[in-house]
């Protein structure tokens, strides 16, 4: 059900540093710790003595010491230590992950450590390029992750389920364009001279009608960013043009639960804290509104005697393309 050869967000770079963190990822227990320089480092978290996990030990210098008989591990897993017995099988090693930080966030590489090339990292610079605010956070949601990626790649629901915050009835009533390319799914919907939706109203101070957009792109294993945004139609609000990424690297926890790494970035306004505040606060609203809806659906889904088949409309091209993806990646990486 996971891809294991693509990049994931196993944190964010501020949560890891000289103590051990441990995060259950695609149904992999790992521990995450910085060497003392600095680099970030990723381990099964299970010792290979007796399986406790690493996590419970404690660092010593660029080691993980396991609480329960004292080995060590070193940063690529290899045990360097057993107290009273000087040789060591080398069997006893704990597998080490690749990791990378990048973009303000730390990437994982969970499959073939051959294949791990950090030049392929989804571009997500929008979290720490010159020109672009980003406020972000992290969630966690006890929902599959395609669960996830249908609801972010169809937008729709935000007519009904976002009404206080990004939803307008343009937004239900426009259709939206599918494209698959390759292992890429874009899906996008232009709505012209709309009512722009509260949150626009809040961010800008548009009072007229926008044209409004919303540029969804999906690569796997689950990464959406939605390039979105409205241009005022009066010659008098020109200047109110509002564009804002919205960012989400959603990282399966288990078959049943997905990190949800976010930021929404944008580029007018850049230094109005207030702004800031008022964004970060208004998306955290909207995403637990999702967190409501799609909690809901797994459970419903989990408990349903019919076997729980997902049904389709158009408004869900976008979803089912990018599932199909996944399980053809997934099917490919177990051939
Ligand atoms: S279980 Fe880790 S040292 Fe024995
Ligand atoms: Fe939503």
């Amino acid at each position: 059900m996971f891809i294991r050869n693509g990049w994931y967000v196993a944190a964010a770079a501020g949560e890891v540093g000289r103590s051990l963190l441990a995060r259950w990822i695609c149904g992999e227990p790992v521990v995450m710790f910085r060497k003392e320089e600095g680099a970030p480092v990723a381990l099964e978290d299970r010792c290979p003595h007796r399986k406790t996990q690493l996590s419970l030990g404690s660092l010593a210098g660029d080691e993980v010491q396991c609480l329960y008989h004292g080995l060590r591990f070193d940063c690529d897993g290899a045990c360097t230590f057993i107290p009273g017995q000087d040789n060591i099988p080398p069997r006893l090693k704990a597998r080490a992950y690749p990791l990378f930080e990048k973009y303000t966030w730390l990437w994982i590489w969970l499959g073939d450590p051959a294949l791990a090339d950090p030049d392929s990292i989804p571009d997500y610079h929008w979290n720490d390029a010159p020109g672009w605010t980003p406020v972000g956070g992290y969630l966690n949601f006890r929902a599959d992750y395609r669960l996830l990626v249908d609801n972010l790649l169809d937008l729709t629901h935000e007519t009904y389920v976002h009404a206080r915050t990004i939803g307008n009835m343009a937004v239900a009533h426009t259709p939206q364009q599918t494209e698959v390319d390759g292992d890429i799914v874009r899906v996008t919907r232009l709505m012209k001279d709309c009512n722009p939706p509260p949150l626009f109203k809040r961010a800008r101070g548009i009072a007229g009608n926008i044209d409004r957009w919303q540029k969804i792109r999906f690569e796997p294993p689950a990464h959406i960013k939605i390039d979105a945004g409205g241009a005022p139609v009066s010659p008098a609000e020109k200047d109110k043009v509002l564009n804002w990424w919205i960012l989400n690297a959603l990282t399966p926890e288990t078959e049943r639960s997905t990190h949800y790494f976010w930021a929404v970035s944008r580029n007018f306004s850049q230094d109005d804290e207030d702004l800031s505040k008022m964004v970060h606060q208004q998306t955290v609203q909207t995403f637990e509104e999702d967190r409501d809806v799609l909690e809901s659906q797994q459970r419903m889904i989990e408990t349903d005697p019919s076997g729980g088949t997902l049904l389709a409309i158009n408004c869900d091209a976008g979803g089912v393309a990018a599932r199909r993806i996944i399980d053809a990646r997934v099917r490919a990486e177990a051939a």
